[in-house]
Parts: structure tokens; sequence; C-alpha cells
């Protein structure tokens, strides 16, 4: 027997593990601290009253014969769910058909687990800083990886380097960590850059329902020449409230290798899940219905009013940060080392967020913090920071 020897060469444990880990021995030393969490991008908002309903129907189908269900017709996802997320894209004015929609349990288990259907030997493009999923899942196979460096001087958007050459390129905007958007014409470069060069983007989309400024595209599919490069990783944690619930789907157009990586995809999904549970794919349904964008959409309304707030905080201190505009992340330059700039706010002003570096080496210096709170603790959030900054 003869283990997986490159899980050596990730991180002991993942970020978040690595934050609740903190937290908990801070909270056994310190029984009484008032927490306020804005750490790990977890929702705290209910799920929308249509989307409860639909899951309290399906919940009472399950449990009558003449209604009930096993196992789905494929791992795909059910027509009802496909049709409710091409209606979707419709909706933003593109088109996406319903056989090019894969449904899942959520974007980050479709982000590592697309890794199957890729060779060993390809060369991995992948931004610094970075969700880490990206990085851990490729780590994990053993493949080369090149860095495409965000800073300050870029505003945190990586730009392609056209003598670089790569096989895979993960791209995800807007962006966790950084929440910056990438605009249609910076996305074109980078899918004109793929395609000159038969390389994918491997594109997350889990935050686009954030996204209000014009000029930034919700899907990477709004962008011409993407269908021939692209899959498309969306999510209903964000959207809908769904990150205790799971839900996902990705989208591989029919245009990619003429078919041949979705058929790998349906294959590789058959093969290692069952497919999302009905009652899930209700309540997802629900939530791309007319009601349920308008339910939703009040609750993305109160988490970006939340960054708004954090945003103007920071800049009214002037300090540098991107994000809080079509995201609900903000990063923020917080200088020096940030898991110390994650003690200090711990332990002076018992708010938690997330230390920069752990997303990537040129995420050092900088600090995340989500919206996804209360307005209520955001705001007492935002003033006792300021106490300590
Ligand atoms: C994060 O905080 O980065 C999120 O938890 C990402 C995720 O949804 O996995």
């Amino acid at each position: 027997m003869k283990l997986n020897l490159n899980y050596d060469n990730i991180k002991k444990s993942y970020l978040f593990v690595e934050i609740a880990n903190r937290l908990k021995a801070y909270t056994a030393d310190n029984p009484g601290a008032d927490i306020i969490k804005l750490g790990i991008g977890d929702v705290t908002r209910p799920l929308a009253p249509c989307v409860v309903e639909a899951g309290m129907k399906a919940v009472a189908e399950m449990g009558d014969a003449k209604t009930f269900r096993g196992y789905s017709p494929d791992s795909k996802g059910y027509d009802f769910l496909r049709n409710a997320i091409s209606a979707y894209y419709k909706s933003n004015g593109v088109i996406v058909d319903a056989d090019e929609i894969h449904v899942s349990d959520g974007a980050k288990s479709d982000c590592g687990n697309i890794t199957d259907l890729f060779d060993s030997d390809n060369t991995v493009l992948i931004p610094d800083p970075v969700y880490p999923v990206y990085m851990d899942s490729n780590i994990m196979n053993g493949r080369n990886i090149i860095l495409s460096e965000c800073h300050e001087e870029n505003g945190f958007k990586p730009a392609p380097d056209k003598k670089v050459k790569c096989d895979i390129i993960y791209l995800c905007s807007p962006n966790n960590p950084t929440g910056a958007a990438f605009t249609r014409a910076e996305l074109k470069e980078w899918i004109d850059y793929a395609n000159s060069m038969n390389a994918i983007i491997l594109f997350d989309a889990a935050y686009e329902a954030f996204v209000t400024s014009e000029d930034v595209p919700r899907s990477i599919f709004e962008v011409e020449g993407a269908r021939r490069c692209a899959v498309e990783f969306c999510s209903f944690s964000k959207t809908a409230g769904f990150t205790g619930t799971r839900c996902g789907y990705t989208v591989v157009p029919k245009e990619l290798l003429d078919g041949k990586f979705a058929a790998m995809w349906e294959r590789r999904q058959s093969t290692k899940f069952n497919g999302t549970s009905y009652i899930q794919q209700r309540m997802a349904e629900a939530a791309y219905s007319k009601e349920g964008i308008k339910q939703c959409r009040e609750n993305i309304n109160v988490y970006k009013e939340n960054a708004k707030i954090i945003s103007d905080a920071l800049t009214s201190l002037g300090i540098y940060h991107t994000g809080g505009k079509d995201s609900p992340y903000i990063w923020l330059k917080c200088g020096g080392d940030s898991w110390e700039f994650f003690d200090k706010l711990l332990t002076k002003a018992n708010v938690v967020g997330t230390p920069g570096s752990g997303f990537g080496k040129c995420g050092e210096g900088f600090f995340r913090l989500t919206a996804f709170n209360t307005p209520s603790k955001t705001a007492e959030a935002v003033s006792r920071i300021k106490k300590v900054l």
C-alpha cells in the first residue's frame, strides 16, 4: 500500500479549521467573550419563505407512498431544477441549455472534483491569493502549479501574461478572498488567452448574485469566446443561503472539446455521485422562482449593506481595501503579519476575520472580513475594529 504523499505538501489543516481551532482555544480561556464572527463566508439569514415552503412540501411528498422518490433518474439533477437554472441564466441575458447544467451538492465539491478529468501532467495557473480549494486539490494530484500574483498595484485582479503557458486556469469573480471583480473587458482578455493555447478556464461564479456594477459580468458566458474554453461553477450557498442545505451546479458548454468534456464530467459524476437530494433540488428550484429570486435578493441586500458599512469605515480611516461592492468580502491592508493581525482583532476587539496569508503568499499583510453577519453585529464589529486600528 502506498499513500498519496502529495498530501504532505498541503497545509496540515484547512484554513477555516485552523481559525475554528484558534477561536475554540481563545473562548475556552475567555468564556465570557462576546465574539463577532466576520471570518468564514457563512450566511446567517434564514432561508427565504418560499424555499422553506418548497422544502416542507417535498418532505411531505417523501412521506407519502404515492409521491415518494428514491434515487434521482440521473446524477445531473431533475429536469425541473435544470430548467429553472436555465431560465435564471436567461433572465440575466445568457443562454445556457438545461442539458449543459449538472446539479451537485455545491461549488466547492465540483471545483475540487473536476481535477479528476485532467491528466496530472498539466500546468495549472492559479491566482495568488486564492480560495484554498483550487490550490489544495491540485497539489493533492501532484500537478505543476504556476501562480499569477495579485497585489495592490493590480487591484488584486490578475491579468494574463502571454509569455506564460498553461493548460488549466482557475478564475473566481467576484473573487474570494479579495472581493475584486473582473470587468467584461478584463475577462475577455483571459478568454482570448485561454483560447489562444487551448487551455481551459475553471470559472468560479459562486458570488455572482452580489454583482451590481454594470460592467461586471455575472457569468463568464456573457463574454464572447467563453463557451469554447470555460466551465462555470455556481452555488446556492451565498445566493440563497444554502451553506447548510447544499446545492450547486456546474455548467459545461457543448462546444467545449466538442462535447467530450461534458460527457466525461457526466461519467465521473454518475460513477462517484448519486445526485443531490430531491428535497434540496425542490428548494433550489423555489429559490430561482420569480418570488424566490425576490426573497433571496432581500437577504443579499442586507449583506451588501453590511459590506458597505465595513467598506465605508475603512475608506474613512484611509485604509486600502478591495471588494465590498460586488462581493460580500472586504480585503483590507493590515500591514505586517496577517496572523498577528488576526490575534490582535480577536483578543482586543473580539472580532474574528481571516488572515490573508491563509489564501497564499501574496495575501500576507492583508486580511479578509465578511459581510455575512447581522447588520447590528457588523456595525458593532466595525466600531470595535476602529478602536484597535
Ligand atoms: C470562505 O469563507 O471562503 C467560504 O467558506 C468559502 C466556501 O464557501 O467554501
